[in-house]
């Protein structure tokens, strides 16, 4: 490239087109000035991080330096099962790289018919519906299910893609302090007879990594008449006898309308789907704006997650792995000092609550230089204005990665004066 193509390329030396009346990006400036404030200080960029190479779900080449990986989500390490690979080789070479369609056009291939019919032999359903996302699937079911007769009664810590859901249809929005059982009688005690009621909770909540006491909550939704959806998208592979999420741990299986999850956690890939027995389900593939109107995932994606999904069907000895590391981490980090979101390991997300931006981010380099990668989260993502460094547990973890985590946690904590 000619240094007057790069220049023409670099957006610091392009002056902003629009230079007369309002600059609609004046609203971010004060994030700006933040963002910079944090990186003159000298600290990377916690939100710019490259994974150079990926050599398993636990380890990567970041920067030249081999990091383990502690903030993936992949929950179950399917991303590198040998058959998964193998499925998404033989659905690239079969039927090419994309579909360059809907779901309801030219984009249903015999993958995506696959897919659902592992869905519903997964969660024992009638019926399955993918998306291109889980945040697609979360943003059609409540736009298209909800009308503006309507109430949709959330939890407060529910995930953005509820709220843009909810953003999205003409339903009225009611929410219910995270977790409260009692809140949400409350809450659907005051709202007026007529109307439907759609109540939407999630099984494990990923900011703090705290499950729902689902069977308190399905009971008073219940109780309330209200239809229920359960957004088990860090639940999926690692609850429940069948790995279907908290709802089954809890019991609750046959009271609950639809669940809604991911294929970008312990499936090990991308899209999202929604499962439920509702007998007019399958009208939403007609009425539902994020399915009809986008284009389905490829071929290779659908064969992977196919594969995927029907080898956590028997993955009893991952899950029991995967406790043993989260319940390792969650004590050894207590042990070491740390403030940790959840007194015992509820899932296999390990929150460590930092008292602000600066602690969090040095704590977060001061491990990535130790070669462990972390989720940083700041508001607003996160619940209450707190800072925190996610860390999620794989199955493919070895006892002695923890422990090699574990100790890097220490000389990090030490070395920022996170810990004394
Ligand atoms: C609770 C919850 N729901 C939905 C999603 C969206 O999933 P996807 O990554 O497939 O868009 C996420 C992803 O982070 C999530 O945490």
């Amino acid at each position: 490239m000619t240094e007057a193509a790069r220049t023409a390329h670099d957006p610091a030396e392009q002056p902003a087109l629009h230079t007369v009346g309002r600059d609609l990006f004046s609203k971010f400036d004060p994030l700006i000035a933040e963002r910079q404030a944090l990186l003159d200080t000298g600290v990377r960029d916690p939100f710019a991080i490259v994974m150079d190479e990926v050599h398993s779900p636990v380890l990567a080449t970041i920067q030249g330096r081999e990091t383990i990986l502690l903030g993936t989500y992949n929950y179950m390490g399917m991303t590198f099962d040998p058959d998964v690979i193998e499925a998404g080789k033989r659905a690239l070479d079969a039927f090419g790289s994309g579909t360059t369609g809907s779901r309801v056009l030219n984009g249903t291939y015999q993958g995506h018919k696959e897919v659902e019919e592992a869905l519903r032999a997964f969660y024992g359903t009638r019926h399955a519906m993918v998306f291109s996302t889980g945040y697609q699937a979360n943003l059609g079911l409540m736009s298209t299910i909800a009308g503006k007769e309507d109430y949709i009664i959330l939890d407060a810590d529910s995930h953005a893609s509820i709220y843009d859901g909810c953003a999205l249809g003409n339903a009225q929005i009611v929410r219910f302090r995270h977790n409260s059982a009692d809140d949400l009688d409350k809450r659907l005690g005051r709202l007026p007879a007529e109307g439907g009621r759609l109540v939407v909770l999630e099984g494990v909540y990923s900011m703090l990594g705290d499950i729902a006491p689902l069977k308190e909550m399905v009971a008073v939704a219940r109780k309330h008449g209200a239809m229920i959806v359960v957004d088990e998208a860090h639940g999926m592979g690692f609850f429940g006898p069948n790995g279907r999420g908290v709802f089954e741990e809890a019991g609750v299986e046959d009271q609950v309308d639809f669940v809604v999850g991911t294929f970008s956690k312990s499936v090990g890939t991308v899209g999202g789907f929604v499962v439920s027995n509702h007998p007019k389900f399958e009208v939403l593939r007609l009425v539902c704006r994020p399915y009809v109107f986008t284009a389905s995932l490829p071929p290779s994606v659908v064969a992977t997650a196919a594969t995927s999904i029907r080898k956590l069907m028997h993955a009893g000895n991952k899950r029991a792995h995967l406790w043993e590391n989260s319940r390792r981490l969650h004590q050894g980090l207590r042990d070491l000092g740390f403030t940790l979101a959840t007194r015992e390991a509820e899932s296999a997300i390990i929150a460590v609550l930092l008292p602000d931006q600066q602690s969090t981010v040095l704590m977060w380099q001061a491990l990535l230089e130790q070669g462990v990668y972390v989720n940083m989260a700041r508001p607003p993502a996160t619940p209450a204005g707190m800072y925190l460094l996610r860390c999620s547990l794989c199955a493919e973890h070895t006892a002695g990665q923890v422990e090699t985590i574990l100790e890097r946690f220490a000389a990090a904590g030490r070395a920022t004066g996170c810990i004394g």
